[in-house]
């Protein structure tokens, strides 16, 4: 489980992550890496990866086949080390919490950010772990000896290709749409902000009326962006004391997808079940449809409606806050494009990373007993 990963996170070091990227590069072409091109591309004595491949299969990071020949994948926990490893490198993160979330591929951890231009105070974060594609630790060995030597296994490609789907619609949607502001994605790993508020499958409204306008007026924002969310139901939906966040992208459409159509019906489908049900609130869904694609005549140029949003406690207020988050946007957009990590530029990235140390993660968030047996373990890591 990922828990253990934050704990022998700690114990890896440079060469430990070398060897991981190692294994991921490798991965592209070989179903199991030989210890032969890890050998090369490590530059590690065979001796010394050998002991140290060991340290990493124990720690359930890596997998070794031995049939039909003896090779290494990357497991998800290993993965995970890697995206977080990447993310503490540029800053994105400098602290990580505890799980507070798992849905049906992915699995949510609590991290700390430091402020942009260390303006403010550190704030908490959320980290988003794909896991398309998921198998447990045994299944693997299960599915690899049914799969002889014909298939690849691609669960890492699935689960990135998620997360960059994801991020990429998630940048594209903010802040028009009121989803949690993204900051960050590296392999299938995603930093966004903390969604405002609680599920809508676990909250009782008290105006119930006012959020379901809200929802239906958010995806409306969404469909006049060509976008639909396409897995929308009361467990992908925050509700707050004054707004409502879409959550969860990865399976979005465009609306020129073959059934289109369909997919924004269940959608709403979806919602206005969910308010029946629970609030009985009766809508017509061709009626709420044809609203939600009808001509968005009032949305201003970046896609709010100029309209006065309410309060669950009767307050009225108006939206102002839009130009600072277009600034913010401009500015993260920029700061992504410099550093765009591509498939093939994992290697200089984790190649540059030579004088790097597992010890400058910051460990604030990890209790005093972790912290213990981390540096405990580190003596297994200085033999060496
Ligand atoms: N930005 C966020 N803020 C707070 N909680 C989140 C956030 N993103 C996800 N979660 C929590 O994690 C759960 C799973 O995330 P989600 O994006 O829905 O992935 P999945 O595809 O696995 O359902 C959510 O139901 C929610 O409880
Ligand atoms: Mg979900």
């Amino acid at each position: 489980m990922i828990d253990d990963v934050l704990k022998v996170f700690k114990k890896l070091d440079a060469k430990d992550f070398r060897i991981l990227t190692g294994i991921e590069t490798g991965m592209k072409h070989f179903e199991w890496v030989p210890i032969e091109e890890l050998n090369k591309y490590t530059k590690l004595p065979f001796e010394k990866l050998e002991y140290r491949l060991k340290r990493l299969v124990r720690d359930k990071l890596v997998v070794r086949s031995t049939q039909p020949y003896e090779g290494f994948q990357i497991y998800f926990e290993g993965y995970d080390a890697l995206a977080l490893n990447a993310f503490v490198k540029r800053k994105s993160i400098s602290a990580i919490g505890d799980e507070v979330g798992v849905g049906k591929e992915s699995v949510i951890f609590e991290a700390i950010r430091q402020p942009e231009l260390a303006i403010g105070e550190p704030y908490p974060v959320i980290i988003k772990f794909h896991r398309e594609g998921r198998t447990s630790f045994k299944q693997i060995k299960r599915v690899r000896e049914h799969l002889g030597d014909r298939e690849h296994f691609s669960w890492v490609y699935a689960a990135r290709l998620a997360a960059q789907r994801e991020y990429e619609i998630m940048t594209r949607l903010y802040p028009q749409v009121s989803i949690p502001k993204p900051l960050d994605q590296n392999r299938h790993a995603i930093v966004m902000e903390i969604a405002k508020g609680s599920l809508l499958s676990k909250t009782k409204l008290l105006d119930p009326e006012w959020y379901l306008d809200e929802i239906l007026r958010q995806v409306k924002i969404t469909y006049s962006l060509g976008v639909i969310h396409a897995d929308l139901s009361e467990y992908n939906i925050f509700v707050s004391e004054d707004s409502v966040q879409l959550i969860d992208w990865p399976q979005y459409v465009t609306l020129d997808h073959p059934h289109a159509e369909e997919i924004l019906e269940r959608d709403v489908s979806n919602i206005l079940t969910h308010f029946s049900r629970k609030y009985d609130i009766k809508r017509e869904l061709e009626e709420t449809i044809r609203e939600v694609k009808s001509e968005t005549g009032k949305i201003t140029e970046d896609g709010r409606e100029d309209i006065e949003i309410k309060s669950n406690y009767g307050t009225v207020e108006k939206l102002d806050d839009e130009e600072e988050s277009f600034e913010e946007q401009t500015f993260e957009e920029e700061e992504l494009e410099a550093e765009e990590f591509e498939a093939e530029e994992f290697e200089a990235e984790e190649f540059e990373a030579e004088e790097f140390e597992a010890e400058e993660f910051e460990t604030e968030n990890l209790n005093s007993e972790d912290l213990k047996k981390a540096t405990s373990k580190k003596e297994i890591t200085d033999k060496d």
